[in-house]
């Protein structure tokens, strides 16, 4: 089965071709990145407006690079929720209007669901049950994923997101949006126990994350610096902060596997990009006698062949929207099976 996908839900325009939801034949991505770095993050308006600009160009252009057309074309998968309103909202009117003219099936898909599904492509192997451990810019979670639809959601942050945090603490020293990518660079030329950062706990709740007093530890450390007119050594306080924040993550992560007994891990979304958090899972995974599945480096952040895989699955269970189909800002992961 042949399915044309599209993401929008932040500031990546994509789509791509995908057979039976593990073959990529073309993935297209349109970066806004260099625009929103002018404002230190993502501004919604812009994405909305650049969004409406690329997609048609992107959409071909995958279509092209596959060497099909819209006839050899089984189903039209597009990112529904959650996200940014108005992102969202030019994927899923464009994908809305493709399914009309072409008499083809919508397939709504969940953006933390698809982040999942980058592993089904680059571990052709990998099939539910598993424990997966997603981190984006706006979420972070330990899901049980049951099946490929069915997902039980074992723990959550209580505030930040990780990328989000990563993102502020390298704002605040002053490296550009993303942070988190160059944060990570630059902590591994540090010394991460240069300073001591809090790892916060969440009472009664082992699986649950919470990252917004250690990001306002590591603010105040630089503007205390700042504000002695001491020199911040950044190299330090990335590393130092990289460190708690993956120790935090890895500690809950192995902690959830060890009491649910389940011995397959999966990371997923852009944080599971981060060097360290790669490093430390591997080391945790070889001790525990765990496997260990995170995707390859270019299907972390957002791209349009996870939506593909992930829609395969979804069109699978039966989850076929009609053309009423709505964007939705906010929408659990387990929002139905
Ligand atoms: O999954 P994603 O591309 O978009 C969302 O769905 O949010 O995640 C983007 C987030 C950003 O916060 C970015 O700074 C972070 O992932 N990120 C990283 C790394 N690469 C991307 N954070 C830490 N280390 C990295 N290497
Ligand atoms: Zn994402």
């Amino acid at each position: 089965m042949k399915i044309l996908s599209i993401e929008s839900s932040c500031d990546e325009t994509a789509a791509a071709v995908v057979v039976d939801g593990r073959e990529v034949i073309s993935s297209v991505i349109a970066s806004q990145v260099e625009e929103h770095k002018l404002y230190g993050g993502v501004v919604p308006e812009i994405a909305s407006r650049r969004h409406a600009e690329s997609i048609v160009g992107v959409v071909n252009e995958a279509l092209e690079k596959a060497d099909t057309t819209l006839d050899d074309i089984d189903a039209i998968a597009v990112t529904h929720a959650p996200g940014l309103i108005g992102a969202l909202l030019v994927g899923v009117n464009f994908a809305k209007g493709l399914s009309l003219a072409t008499k083809k099936p919508l397939v709504p898909v969940h953006h933390l669901r698809s982040h999942i599904a980058a592993n089904y492509i680059s571990h052709k192997e990998l099939k539910p049950p598993f424990l997966c451990l997603v981190v984006s810019g706006g979420h972070s979670h330990i899901v049980m994923v049951e099946s490929y639809t069915k997902m039980r959601i074992i723990g959550r942050t209580r505030d930040d997101a990780a990328g989000e945090a990563f993102d502020k603490a390298a704002r605040t020293m002053g490296i550009p949006y993303p942070g988190g990518i160059m944060l990570d660079k630059i902590a591994e030329k540090g010394d991460e126990n240069a300073f001591k950062l809090p790892h916060p706990k969440v009472d009664d709740a082992p699986y649950d994350f919470s990252f917004s007093g250690l990001k306002t530890a590591v603010i105040n450390i630089i503007h205390n610096m700042e504000q002695k007119g001491e020199e911040i050594p950044k190299a330090d306080v990335c590393a130092s902060f990289r460190k708690a924040v993956v120790d935090c993550l890895t500690k809950n992560f192995i902690k959830a596997a060890e009491d649910l007994g389940v011995k397959t891990l999966v990371t997923a979304g852009g944080v599971s990009a981060n060097s360290l958090l790669r490093r430390e899972l591997t080391k945790a995974c070889e001790q525990n006698g765990y496997e260990l599945y995170m995707p390859d480096l270019s299907l972390c952040g957002d791209n349009a062949a996870m939506v593909g895989s992930q829609g395969y699955y979804e069109y699978l269970s039966g989850n076929i929207a009609p053309l009423d189909l709505n964007a939705v800002a906010t929408l659990p992961i387990d929002y139905r099976e």
